[in-house]
């Protein structure tokens, strides 16, 4: 299994999630954040303030599935959040070791 965590602009959510439904993901994490890029959330609010960083409003998503789907998830994830703009968000991969689903006692993929 894999999580994939990534951040998106917050008005990207609704259709990020709805794409992902469509690709088979059956449950996510989702948190309101802020967070800066290479950028440092300059160019993306106002021109100035050089010398700060600019904490930038975005969603967070984490998602875990079978090592199978990863690629396709990422890419729905990038198809969908991309505008082209900076702050368009990154893409992050992990490996999971675990998962179980406490009402049934299920785990790992069966868990998902
Ligand atoms: N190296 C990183 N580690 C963790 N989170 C990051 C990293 N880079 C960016 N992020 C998160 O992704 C969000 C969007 O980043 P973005 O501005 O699109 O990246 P960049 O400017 O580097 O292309 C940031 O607000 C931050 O929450
Ligand atoms: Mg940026």
């Amino acid at each position: 299994m894999k999580l994939i965590i990534a951040t998106i602009k917050p008005f990207k959510l609704e259709e990020v999630r709805e794409a992902l439904t469509t690709a088979g993901v059956r449950g996510m994490m989702v948190t309101e954040i802020k967070g800066f890029g290479s950028q440092s959330g300059h160019t993306e609010i106002y021109r100035g303030a050089e010398y700060a960083v600019n904490f930038v409003p975005k969603i967070k998503l984490e998602i875990v599935v079978p090592a199978t789907m990863a690629d396709q998830i990422v890419e729905t994830i990038t198809k969908t959040a991309k505008t082209g703009k900076i702050g368009d968000g990154k893409i992050f991969v992990l490996d999971v070791e675990q998962a179980l689903r406490v009402r049934t006692g299920e785990t790992n993929e069966e868990a998902l």
